[in-house]
């Protein structure tokens, strides 16, 4: 498997503390069944900011190290970018290190508790620019779950998103993971991805999400988000799904 969200280099951010941890992440993930993992630390999110040359070097560093320990596991660099008004000065100039070499894709961030105003517009003008942009985790965003017409319409205008594997098997707690299937049977979302952070007792998830998937969807979806992983990794182009409006769960069940 292809993980294109992880927070495994060591020290950037609020994932991986050391080395030695960024190693045992490794090892999970490669028992997981992961073979490349994009490194994704948090970048402009308010409190980190990892430029783009300082991803690349210690990803290199991180390869090297793998190689050393004999774990099969390759690693590219990347970044997960908080939205901010910035976005589009950034692309032009090449700041942004998406998933793939052109950055054709890149791993978008909402805030938790929230979809700023300016979303719709921002969208627009980066898919104006030939960039495709994956929002990363919406089924954890309490603004989509309120007002889960806002995906729908992000989607539709051309965005991608990616769930995180621990949400589908119901780490985050039902809500969460009840959202992650509609928006996975709505055809709004094109990739699972871990979004690894070394915290004792959350694990990789990606066999048991896949296996998830598989009973929520058929065998040609679940082939197509592995080929959606393979491609945003690649530049090349995704599969897309029949996309339908989310219908609001009832809260509240009456009896
Ligand atoms: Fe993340």
């Amino acid at each position: 498997m292809i993980d294109i969200h992880s927070h495994l280099l060591p020290g950037i951010d609020d994932g991986s503390p050391s080395w030695d941890a960024s190693i045992e992440l490794a090892r999970q993930a490669v028992s997981d069944g992961i073979e490349v993992a994009l490194m994704t630390p948090h970048h402009q999110n308010g409190k980190y900011i990892n430029p783009g040359p300082e991803v690349i070097k210690l990803t290199d560093e991180f390869q090297t190290l793998l190689d050393e320990e004999n774990i099969p596991l390759k690693v590219f660099p990347s970044q997960e970018v908080r939205i901010n008004s910035e976005i589009i000065t950034d692309l032009g100039e090449g700041e942004i290190v998406g998933t793939d070499e052109d950055t054709r894709y890149f791993l978008l961030e909402f805030p938790d508790n929230s979809v700023p105003s300016f979303t719709k517009d921002l969208v627009f003008r980066i898919l104006q620019m030939g960039v495709t942009p994956i929002i990363v985790h919406p089924e954890r965003n309490t603004a989509l779950m309120a007002h889960p017409e806002i995906l729908f319409e992000l989607v539709n205008q051309g965005a991608i998103s990616q769930i995180t594997a621990s949400s589908l098997v119901g780490t985050f707690g039902k809500a969460v993971q009840a959202f992650s299937q509609d928006i996975i049977q709505n055809g709004l979302t094109h990739l699972i991805a871990s979004d690894a952070h070394y915290l004792p007792g959350r694990k990789y998830e990606m066999t048991g999400a896949f296996s998830i998937l598989g009973r929520l969807t058929d065998y040609q979806h679940v082939k197509a988000f592995h080929q959606n992983a393979k491609a945003v990794v690649n530049g090349d182009s995704i599969i897309r799904f029949d996309e339908t409006p989310i219908k609001k769960r009832k809260l509240f069940a009456k009896y």
